[in-house]
């Protein structure tokens, strides 16, 4: 049907008689002659029809309407210098055609397919006409880096020796923090099948059947709060290996990583990519997914104000608090206005306030609580801090977590405020030895990663007596941020698995019932393993210059979970609910 795509001829190809098909992007008639940009996914050509050259031709494109399907035929020619368009790759040509196919009609879209335009509509139309949104260029690149990135995985771990296994979708519970997705047996009344949350157990299950090297770009499912970078579903670069340690994962997944950015077109991720223990992030950033594309690090200065004058510092000091502050390097001049909003902003995160202090241009210090300080904390305060005319330094006294936590969340408007966060740039990190546990909203002890993490083996010991203080063999990657990925080393022996789950306080039924299975071929010889995971929907979205992964998923749902498109989830007929044994007695919540 067509000699060439709409992104193909060039300059090289005059005089050649050629066909191509596509979308009608716009119409322009000019004095008598129609200029018509067809559009496919390669690009833009822009073709000619004069009446001198065919009327029958002329007329019938005279009649196209933006998204008309034709096929056109006709000879390359060379645009007029002036005319030549340098931002299109086929901007030096036109195709001078003398007949025409219409393919196919097409109403009116509900909104137009030119990127600026359409980003300004709401999302729900796009979803609902999801086929129409992804015309549109940008759409189709990011369907392309996707595809070029899960190429590079496969190949990538190809040349590694891994092999890409599939797993079950229909499946039992397994625990990575969100709800499950429910599916209903015919066969055996009241029994339902799981959704897997990640493919956890099974490619541990796959260690334990020997296979080495495992990958697979795997479909996950969790119903929980969804997010600009959270979807009910999406997809894991899941990979599990035997007889390795940390170390091997961090420098498998370096190289994926910089393969992965490569095959993307972003250059050279320089290597190794730098890792920071937990410890260091929460202290250093505040973060347990540090943006460490800038500086504005906090300080501890627990050890300058033991006994201060400041009532506010000395009481949380007393109390085994911390006192930590961040110099926003040059935002010294930024309206009381964003101060007080900063304030909000702490006092919404637990801080009693938020303490700051302005250095004016002249080097004076501007503060209501300047006056608290005496002349060795403020020399202190300036050294460590490195304060300097134009600065702004903003305070948090609480109990370490709170500080960390709140100075976190606000060195990140003072970044974003202060214009020193390069989009531009990709600042890998790896965060290593997270706390294998954390207390849950009620109080209980959870895994912070899940339970079958392995702890650093110095911390055995502190299982029955003092979980809190134990650290696990687990890391996440971080890009610009944002939480690329995590993993851990697994546990391999059935005592202490079963020990991590009485430590959960899991009673022994559930434990059997939920994890026999797991326990029973951990008993069978299994290999020391461990893994990771990377969420390739957020890895997409990073390379891609998306804020949402929506952008980078082909038929994504809204914050409801719901696809506008198929209208999905529906109602079902009575007989498909016979079938699965199911009455509906809907609760009200
Ligand atoms: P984890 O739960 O940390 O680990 O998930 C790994 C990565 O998956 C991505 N991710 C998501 N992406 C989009 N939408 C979501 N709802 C969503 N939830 C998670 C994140 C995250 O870093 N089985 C373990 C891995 C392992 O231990 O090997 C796991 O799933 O980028
Ligand atoms: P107050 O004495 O409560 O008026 O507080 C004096 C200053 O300290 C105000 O600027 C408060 O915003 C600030 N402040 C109060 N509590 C804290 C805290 N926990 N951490 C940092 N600053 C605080």
């Amino acid at each position: 049907m067509r000699t060439h795509t709409c992104g193909e001829l060039r300059k090289t190809d005059l005089d050649q008689r050629v066909r191509l098909c596509g979308w009608v992007d716009t119409v322009r008639d000019h004095g008598g002659v129609i200029f018509i940009d067809l559009r496919d996914r390669y690009g833009l050509t822009q073709i000619i029809f004069d009446p001198n050259d065919s009327r029958e031709a002329w007329d019938l494109a005279q009649s196209t309407r933006g998204e008309y399907v034709i096929q056109a035929e006709g000879v390359v020619e060379s645009r007029p210098p002036e005319m030549a368009n340098p931002r299109l790759a086929t901007g030096e040509i036109e195709v001078r055609c003398d007949a025409i196919r219409l393919l196919n009609k097409s109403r009116t879209p509900p909104f137009p397919l030119d990127d600026q335009e359409a980003e300004k509509v709401a999302e729900d139309l796009r979803l609902t006409y999801r086929y129409l949104d992804l015309r549109r260029p940008r759409m189709q690149n990011n369907m392309r880096v996707r595809h070029l990135m899960s190429h590079a995985v496969r190949r990538y771990l190809d040349d590694a020796g891994f092999t890409e296994v599939e797993t079950p979708i229909l499946t039992k519970s397994t625990p990575e923090g969100a709800r499950d997705y429910l599916v209903p047996s015919r066969v055996m009344p009241g029994t339902f099948y799981a959704l897997p949350q990640a493919p956890q157990q099974y490619k541990q299950l796959l260690m334990m059947a020997g296979v080495d090297r495992y990958f697979q770009i795997a479909r996950c499912f969790r119903d929980e709060d969804l997010r600009a970078d959270r979807q009910p579903e999406f997809t894991q670069i899941d990979v599990e290996m035997s007889f390795i340690t940390a170390d091997d994962i961090y420098e498998l997944i370096d190289g994926l990583i910089a393969d992965v950015m490569k095959a993307a077109g972003k250059g050279d991720v320089a290597l190794p990519i730098p890792r920071l223990t937990y410890d260091d992030a929460m202290n250093r950033y505040g973060s347990d997914k540090p943006d460490v594309r800038f500086g504005m690090e906090l300080v501890d200065l627990s050890d300058v104000f033991q006994g201060s004058d400041f009532k506010v510092f000395r009481q949380v000091l007393d109390k085994g608090g911390v006192v930590k502050a961040v110099n926003a390097k040059g935002l010294g001049g930024v309206p009381i206005r964003v101060m007080d909003e900063w304030t909000g902003v702490a006092k919404e995160l637990g801080l009693g306030g938020l303490a700051y202090v302005r250095v004016q241009e002249d080097g004076e210090w501007k503060s209501p609580i300047i006056k608290f300080f005496n002349e060795e904390e403020k020399a202190l305060l300036k050294e460590r801090l490195v304060m300097e005319p134009g600065d702004l330094v903003f305070f948090a006294a609480d109990k370490h977590d709170t500080a960390n936590h709140a100075l976190g969340r606000l060195r990140l408007l003072a970044g974003e405020m202060a214009g020193v966060i390069d989009d531009d740039v990709f600042a890998f990190t790896w965060v290593t030895d997270f706390p294998l546990f954390e207390a849950s909203e009620e109080g209980r002890l959870v895994s912070m990663h899940h339970p079958f993490t392995a702890m650093h083996p110095d911390d055995l010991q502190y299982l029955e007596t003092e979980p809190a203080r134990m650290r696990a063999q687990a890391y996440d990657i971080v890009v610009n941020g944002v939480e690329l990925g995590g993993g851990s080393i697994r546990i391999h022996d059935p005592e202490t698995q079963s020990r991590v789950f009485s430590a959960l306080r899991l009673p022994q039924e559930e434990i059997t019932d939920r994890f026999g299975h797991l326990i029973r071929a951990l008993s069978y010889g299994a290999p020391p393993h461990g893994g990771i995971a990377l969420g390739f929907d957020r890895f997409v979205m990073m390379v891609a210059g998306e804020d949402s992964i929506r952008d980078v998923i082909a038929f994504p749902k809204t914050q409801k979970a719901v696809d506008l498109m198929m209208n999905a989830p529906a109602g079902v007929d009575a007989k498909q609910l016979r079938d699965v044994h199911i009455k509906l007695d809907l609760v009200e919540e």
